[in-house]
């Protein structure tokens, strides 16, 4: 089996690129392993400070961000970081051609129930110049790579150089990144959809209507049963999508006026598109596709509704727009 470096030569991906996905790689293997401890090395539970966002940090989502930023400042391809737990972006090396956004640990209200989470990236151009917020706010079109590590059973890695989407597992043995899916491809069709329906009473009028048919099941206008799947971790919920198809949806909802979207475009939603896309698959906020958003702030939140092809259509037409 090819490894991550063996695979990224043969799609020709240039060396400085190459050398911080393997640092990115080589990053999560060690958040593999401070995940894998648990409470034996008192890594649970939370701290007592809040992130931008407003949301309590966990320890390991502080562990995790000091992590991917010790080991992106060690490498000189890197120009500047941005994270869901640092408030302001964060210049790294003047000559870096790269930039990286990241969410070390998604699905972090998993951790201390021992369930699935993972670290989501984005790597982008660094433009000339000097380096600020501005230099970040590229439409996803934009990025050169990205991905996720998901720390499940297996370790495995999705990424995309724009060759399409590949899996990698994390061999315990060798420690090696090896590739096992060279073609993800995410199934046109499907009968499985994702999303917090406790959130339901808020939506907007069209997910509604959508998400109320596909409940009718073979007696509704789409006349089929749909099951329902939920991992409250976008990147476990998105795994499964890459793997077997299905439409995740984290849409506007009106619970709390001041925020309407839960996730953020830069490093979550935006890395997640482009992985969907290369898959097959269809990211969109319902009005517009995610990867050519312009972006006005690093922060910023976006509904997402992605996966299957034909479903995204189908939920899209609910929008008004005809597919
Ligand atoms: P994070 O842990 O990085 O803050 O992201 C959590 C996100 C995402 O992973 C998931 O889809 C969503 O929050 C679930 O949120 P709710 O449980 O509030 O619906
Ligand atoms: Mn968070
Ligand atoms: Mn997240
Ligand atoms: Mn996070």
């Amino acid at each position: 089996m090819q490894t991550l470096a063996q695979t990224l030569s043969a799609q020709a991906v240039n060396i400085s690129l190459t050398q911080l996905l393997l640092t990115l790689a080589d990053t999560s293997k060690a958040i593999s392993v401070a995940v894998r401890h648990g409470a034996l090395a008192g890594v649970l539970g939370a701290t007592d400070q809040e992130n931008v966002q407003g949301e309590t940090q966990k320890k390991l989502d502080v562990i995790t961000n000091d992590m991917l930023k010790d080991t992106l400042k060690a490498d000189g391809n890197v120009r500047g970081l941005a994270s869901e737990e640092e408030d302001y972006v964060v210049e790294v090396n003047a000559k870096g051609e790269y930039l990286v956004c990241f969410d070390p640990l998604d699905g972090s209200s998993n951790i201390d129930i021992n369930s699935l989470v993972g670290t989501i990236f984005s790597v982008l151009p660094a433009p000339a110049g000097e380096l600020n917020e501005q230099s970040f706010l590229q439409a996803g079109r934009k990025q050169v790579a990205a991905g996720y590590v998901l720390y499940g059973p297996s370790t495995m890695m999705a990424l995309t150089t724009g060759k399409g989407t590949q899996f990698y597992t994390l061999d315990p043995n060798s420690q090696e990144f090896l590739l096992t899916d060279n073609n993800v491809q995410i199934t046109p069709d499907t009968a499985e959809f994702a999303i917090n329906m406790s959130n339901q009473r808020f939506w907007e009028a069209p997910i509604q209507t959508y998400i109320a048919d596909l409940l009718l099941g073979t007696i509704g206008p789409r006349e089929q049963s749909f099951n329902m799947r939920w991992i409250a971790a976008m990147v476990g919920d998105v795994h499964r999508v890459l793997c077997r198809g299905g439409i995740f949806a984290y849409p506007t909802d009106n619970k709390n006026p001041e925020k309407p979207f839960k996730l953020r475009l830069m490093y979550e939603a935006n890395p997640m598109a482009l992985l969907v896309e290369q898959a097959g698959g269809k990211a969109s906020t319902g009005y517009e596709t995610i990867l050519d958003i312009q972006p006005t702030a690093i922060h910023q939140r976006v509904a997402v509704i992605l996966g299957s092809a034909n479903e995204v259509d189908t939920c899209l037409s609910y929008h008004g727009i005809d597919y």
